[in-house]
């Protein structure tokens, strides 16, 4: 895994924001995997940036977000479909067809989940999946537990992480849903490569874990050690407890 220190999470999301549109300029199909929280919104700001003054040609990408609250959507301020449309897809020139998101509002979410799968797959695959990470070592909603899903699933959220999403639903805890649809874990390890983001030392126990720890599903983001092309990008607070 290769791991990058930033002296502040704005000079993290600037560089990534510039890998990024090298990236589309090099393919300009690729695949993006994106995560939503905090984290990225640096991330989104830049590349809002870029895109207006036309550094950026989305015309041909395709995205795939990892994860949306059950029972929310467009139109719930508190879905990750507002998040990202508010963050980055208003602002650019894409086709709602480039634009892969889970539906937490659909009628049979276990077959949501298999429909997204086959997006993905018809889609050839993720080129570049991008991720946060949980304080408690979670990606995507993939959570803490004896095992994980490899697929694309229905997954509970824990107490913290809904705690931690809370500030999306005006600080009430209670209002934040109890489940969501999840990319899985295997779903994120087939992506050809993989750049994790973690910024603030609330994120250094997960991240120690994840570059140094054992491989265990009590702390899920250590599976991405399996993958042969991870980098770790992070700030002095995440980056803390490396040496
Ligand atoms: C969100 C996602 C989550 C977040 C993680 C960190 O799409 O997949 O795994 O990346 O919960 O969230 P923040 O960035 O809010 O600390």
């Amino acid at each position: 895994m290769l791991i990058e220190r930033f002296d502040t999470d704005e000079v993290l999301a600037s560089t990534l924001a510039t890998r990024l549109i090298d990236a589309i300029s090099l393919n300009p199909r690729l695949v993006l995997g994106l995560p939503t929280g905090r984290t990225p919104v640096a991330l989104y700001r830049e590349l809002r940036w870029h895109s207006q003054r036309g550094h950026l040609d989305w015309s041909h990408v395709r995205t795939f977000n990892l994860d949306e609250f059950v029972g929310l959507g467009a139109g719930d301020p508190g879905s990750y479909r507002s998040y990202m449309q508010a963050a980055l897809f208003d602002h650019v020139r894409m086709t709602p067809e480039q634009i892969g998101m889970l539906d937490g509002r659909a009628p049979n979410l276990v077959a949501e989940c298999a429909r997204y799968e086959r997006a993905i797959a018809q889609a050839g695959g993720i080129d570049l999946q991008i991720l946060g990470i949980g304080a408690n070592g979670h990606i995507g909603f993939n959570e803490p537990g004896d095992t994980l899903e490899a697929e694309t699933h229905v997954a509970e959220l824990r107490a913290e992480t809904r705690r931690a999403n809370a500030g999306w639903f005006g600080g009430d805890t209670t209002q934040v849903p109890s489940h969501a649809l999840s990319m899985g874990i295997a779903t994120i390890l087939r992506g050809r490569e993989i750049v994790l983001m973690a910024t603030g030392a609330g994120k250094q126990d997960a991240v120690a874990g994840l570059v140094n720890g054992q491989l265990t599903p009590r702390l899920p983001a250590s599976f991405l050690q399996l993958h042969p092309r991870v980098t770790a990008m992070l700030d002095r607070g995440a980056a803390q407890r490396l040496a």
